[in-house]
C-alpha cells in the first residue's frame, strides 16, 4: 500500500518547539552493511536507522549467496535497481568470492550517475568486466594467492565519488598488496567505516584526506569479535532539521548530532541571520530577526556544502530577502523540485541544469505534491510546513527510504503531520 503525508502548514509562523534527535546516517550504515561481507564473524550494529534503504540492503545481503542460474554471488536485480548504494556491495563481494554479478544500480534520479570509475578501478586491480544481458559480471584474476583474487593498485579518480571510493576501498581490504586511492572522497561516513575496519583487522590510512592507502590482508577475513559498528549521526538529517527550525521554529534543539559535520551549512545560516547555538552534540536554533537575508550556495564534495541539502536550502531561500543563486556542481538533474516550489508561490528561475536563481521572500501556499526523490521529499515537507494551508506529499516511500518515522518525530515539535494510506 502506498502512503502519503498530510501537513498542516504554519503560514510562515515560527511555532515549532522542543527537541528532535538525529538518527544514524543512512549513507554510513549502508556501506557498513556492505562491508560485513569482508568479515568471518557477525558484525553487531548500533544506532542503525530504521529506514527502507537499510531493509533493502539487508535483503541484498541475505540474497547474495542464494542459489541462482548464474554461478557465484549475484545482487538481486529488482532490489539493486532501487538503490545506488547497492553498488558498494560489489567491492567486498568480489574481494571475498572472486566474482560478482550485478545490474546497473538504481536510486534517485539526479541526472547521469555512471559507474565508469568502479569498472576502471576493478580492472586496475586485475579483474575482468563482462556485460551480459543487462548484467555486469566481474571476476578477479589469478595472482600468487590463487584464482579470483584482486591485486593492489594505484587508482586516481578523475572526479571525486563517494561510492566509488568506498567500493574500491572495501575491495582492496582483502587484496594482495597495497592500493592507493587518489582524489578520494573525504565524507565523514568513510572515516567512520575506516575506523571500524581498522579495529577489526584492516590496514587503511588516510581517512578524511584525498589519499587513502590500503594494505591488503591477502585474503584473511576481518573479525568483529563482538565489537559493534556505531552508526554516526546523519549529517543530512541534521542539516535538514536546522533548515526546518530556521524557517518554522520558535526554539528547536537538534540533539545526538555532530555539529562540525554541518559547518558548511551553519556558516550560511549565520550569514543569513539565523540564531544558531552549537554545543558538543547539539544545535539550538532560536527565533532571530523576522527577515532573513539571502545567501548564495555552491554545492561541493565534503567538507563543502552537501548536494543532499541543496533542495532544503532552496526552500530556505524562498523565505529570505533578496536574490541568491544555487550552483549545483555534483549532479546535473537535481532541480526537479523547482517547478513544484514555483507552483507553491516561489520565484525561481532555472538558468541551466546546474544553476537556479531564487528571489524572496515569497509566501508559499498549500499544494498536492509528490516527492521527486529522497532529499527532495524532505524539502517538500519543509515547504509544506512553511506554507499556508494543508499540503499533501505523495510517495512517502521515497522519504521513508532515508528518514526514520519522520511524521512521529515532527509531531513532537508541534507540527500537524499525518501519514495517510492511499
Ligand atoms: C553519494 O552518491 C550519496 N549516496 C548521495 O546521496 C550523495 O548525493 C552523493 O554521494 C554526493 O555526496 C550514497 O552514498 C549511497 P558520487 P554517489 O559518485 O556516490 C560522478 C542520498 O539521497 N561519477 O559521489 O552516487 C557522478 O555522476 C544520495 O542519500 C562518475 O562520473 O555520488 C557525480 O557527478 C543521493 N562516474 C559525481 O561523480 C562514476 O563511476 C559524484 O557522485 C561515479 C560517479
Amino acid at each position: 500500500m502506498k502512503s502519503r503525508f498530510v501537513v498542516e502548514g504554519l503560514a510562515g509562523h515560527k511555532k515549532l518547539r522542543g527537541t528532535i534527535a538525529v538518527k544514524g546516517a543512512k549513507n554510513a550504515a549502508l556501506k557498513a552493511l556492505a562491508a560485513t561481507v569482508l568479515f568471518e564473524d557477525t558484525v553487531p550494529f548500533e544506532n542503525l536507522p530504521d529506514i527502507e534503504d537499510v531493509k533493502r540492503m539487508q535483503e541484498l545481503l541475505a540474497g547474495l549467496l542464494a542459489p541462482s542460474e548464474v554461478e557465484g554471488p549475484v545482487l538481486k536485480k529488482d532490489i539493486a535497481e532501487r538503490l545506488r548504494a547497492s553498488i558498494v556491495l560489489t567491492g567486498p563481494t568480489l574481494a571475498r568470492y572472486g566474482t560478482v554479478t550485478f545490474p546497473f544500480p538504481g536510486g534517485c534520479v539526479l541526472g547521469e550517475r555512471p559507474i565508469d570509475l568502479f569498472l576502471e578501478g576493478f580492472r586496475a586491480m586485475g579483474a575482468t568486466v563482462k556485460e551480459q544481458d543487462d548484467l555486469f559480471v566481474i571476476s578477479g584474476s589469478s595472482t600468487s594467492l590463487g584464482a579470483g583474487k584482486l591485486r593492489g593498485a594505484k587508482i586516481f579518480f578523475p572526479s571525486v565519488s563517494v561510492t566509488a571510493t568506498e567500493t574500491l576501498m572495501l575491495a582492496a581490504v582483502l587484496a594482495d598488496g597495497q592500493t592507493m586511492l587518489q582524489n578520494a572522497a573525504m565524507e565523514p561516513e568513510i572515516g567512520a567505516l575506516i575506523e571500524y575496519l581498522n579495529l577489526c583487522g584492516a590496514d587503511i590510512a588516510g581517512a578524511g584526506t584525498p589519499t587513502i592507502t590500503i594494505n591488503g590482508t591477502g585474503g584473511t577475513l576481518l573479525r568483529a569479535q563482538g565489537r559493534a559498528y556505531i552508526t554516526p549521526p546523519d549529517r543530512i538529517e541534521t542539516g535538514s532539521f536546522v533548515i526546518l527550525a530556521a524557517l518554522a521554529g520558535d526554539e528547536v534543539t537538534i540533539t545526538d548530532c555532530e555539529p562540525r559535520h554541518v559547518d558548511a551549512l551553519l556558516v550560511l545560516m549565520r550569514r543569513a541571520g539565523v540564531t544558531v547555538e552549537v554545543g558538543n552534540n547539539f544545535i539550538t536554533i532560536k527565533q532571530g530577526p523576522t527577515l532573513l537575508k539571502s545567501v548564495s550556495v555552491r554545492t561541493h564534495e565534503y567538507p563543502g556544502f552537501p548536494t543532499d541539502l541543496q533542495a532544503p536550502m532552496a526552500v530556505f531561500l524562498t523565505q529570505c530577502q533578496g536574490e541568491a543563486t544555487i550552483l549545483e556542481t555534483i549532479f546535473d538533474g537535481r532541480f526537479r523540485y523547482a517547478d513544484d516550489l514555483v507552483r507553491m508561490g516561489a520565484t525561481i528561475t532555472v538558468m541551466n541544469p546546474h544553476k537556479i536563481l531564487i528571489k524572496g521572500p515569497t509566501p508559499l501556499t498549500r499544494k498536492e505534491l509528490e516527492s521527486p526523490d529522497l532529499r527532495g521529499g524532505l524539502a517538500y515537507l519543509i515547504a509544506a510546513t512553511v506554507a499556508e494551508g494543508t499540503s499533501t506529499i505523495d510517495n512517502a516511500y521515497l522519504i521513508d527510504r532515508g528518514y526514520e518515522h519522520i511524521e512521529e518525530r515532527l509531531q513532537k515539535l508541534g507540527l500537524n503531520i499525518q501519514r495517510e494510506e492511499v
